[in-house]
């Protein structure tokens, strides 16, 4: 007998729903299908709602109120993420997907951790790359090398997103990006647009670097910059690990998102699809000593991925992962986005040696 249908609420209709999440839905049609969508503007809520049948509104309660809305899914900026997440499980849902960063702070995450365990409403991160089967595959496959990772290289060069909005479907309502030239770029606020970046972009890796990172180990910022247009470098030590984030979105053609992690007797390199596109997982090589195991591409994505997982979650058929362990990966994100920004912020008069 196959289960019912999951009715999906989506808080936020704009180009995460639109082009991402909405193509995952549609190949999942034996899964779920999409009741309600909210966005605090009504003619993008209407619009998107109304090419897949589903009711609309702007109101946050008004799709929470819903019986069809069995699971929610948080698509709106991240400054709405802890209270939408916290009033869909105290409106009972089964189970809530929110984008990442799925809180913005330390205490957010304590609030909504304390909140999913009250209630007993399990919450997944929308972080695709977590669900990606071949990234799971090769990191099972590592820890049976035994290998002792010494570095770790996170590189991301990839065109605007907007560009695979576009291929992926007739975006409506998207707001406009505003547009700042190079010299406002670097005079205004370089260490908050750092910030912003690692908690945008590349938070998508850092969970799968905290994977290999010892516990206890203290994580010291050796260099950090914020890369016009839009991008980072950063160099991190975490006890004996050195890890070096890299990203460029500009207009190259060729996306191209690599994660290496390295051994003295093993490597691992993962290639990833660009965010957006609908193209299975990544790729894995794992080299060592006279082999290269190689695995994936396979069918299946990380969205793909993460919203079959949410469907067993919120059947009770398995287990969602520990909130304990997604809010770590958050305190993680933070220390490494704070740790970027306070690196470029101007040393205070007082400590400047004389
Ligand atoms: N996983 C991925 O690959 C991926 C890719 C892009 C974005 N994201 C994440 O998805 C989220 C949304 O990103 P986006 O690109 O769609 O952003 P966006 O800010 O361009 O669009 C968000 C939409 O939310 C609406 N909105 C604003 N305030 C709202 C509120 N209080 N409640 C409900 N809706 C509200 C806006 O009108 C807009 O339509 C972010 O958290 C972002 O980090 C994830």
């Amino acid at each position: 007998m196959t289960a019912p249908l999951l009715g999906v609420g989506l808080l936020g209709a704009g180009p995460v729903t639109q082009a991402i999440h909405l193509p995952t839905l549609a190949a999942l049609g034996d899964s779920f299908r999409v009741v309600h969508i909210m966005d605090v503007v009504g003619g993008v809520a209407a619009q998107v709602a109304e090419a897949l049948g589903a009711r609309w509104s702007t109101s946050v309660e008004e799709l929470l109120a819903d019986p069809a809305v069995e699971v929610v899914a948080i698509c709106s900026p991240p400054e709405f993420h802890a209270d939408q997440i916290i009033a869909a499980c105290r409106a009972g849902k089964k189970a809530v997907l929110c984008e990442k960063p799925f809180v913005l702070t330390a205490e957010e995450a304590e609030l909504v951790a304390a909140v999913s365990h009250e209630t007993g409403v399990p919450i997944l991160v929308g972080a695709m790359h977590s669900y990606d089967p071949v990234w799971l595959a090769a990191r099972e496959a590592w820890n049976e090398s035994g290998g002792r990772v010494h570095t770790i290289r996170s590189s991301i060069a990839l065109p605007p997103n907007a560009r695979f909005e576009d291929l992926a479907t007739e975006m409506v309502g998207r707001l406009p990006r505003p547009e700042q030239s190079e010299h406002e770029v670097r005079q205004v606020q370089d260490a908050e647009l750092l910030r912003g970046a690692v908690l945008g972009l590349a938070i998508h890796d850092l969970p799968l670097v905290r994977s290999f990172v010892v516990d206890g180990d203290e994580l010291r910022v050796c260099s950090a910059s914020f890369e016009p247009s839009y991008g980072y470098l950063i160099v991190l030590r975490i006890g004996g690990l050195a890890v070096e984030l890299h990203a460029a979105i500009t207009e190259n053609w060729a996306p191209d998102w690599v994660l290496e992690v390295i051994a003295d007797d093993i490597a691992l390199t993962l290639t990833f699809p660009p965010s957006y596109v609908q193209a299975g997982s990544a790729f894995a090589e794992l080299s060592a000593p006279g082999r290269t195991e190689v695995l994936g591409p396979w069918d299946r994505s990380g969205y793909l991925e993460e919203w079959r997982r949410l469907a067993e979650v919120a059947r009770g058929a398995r287990p969602a992962q520990p909130i304990e362990a997604l809010a770590d990966d958050l305190l993680f994100a933070l220390a490494v986005a704070d740790g970027a920004a306070e690196f470029l912020r101007p040393v205070p008069a007082a400590v400047v040696a004389v």
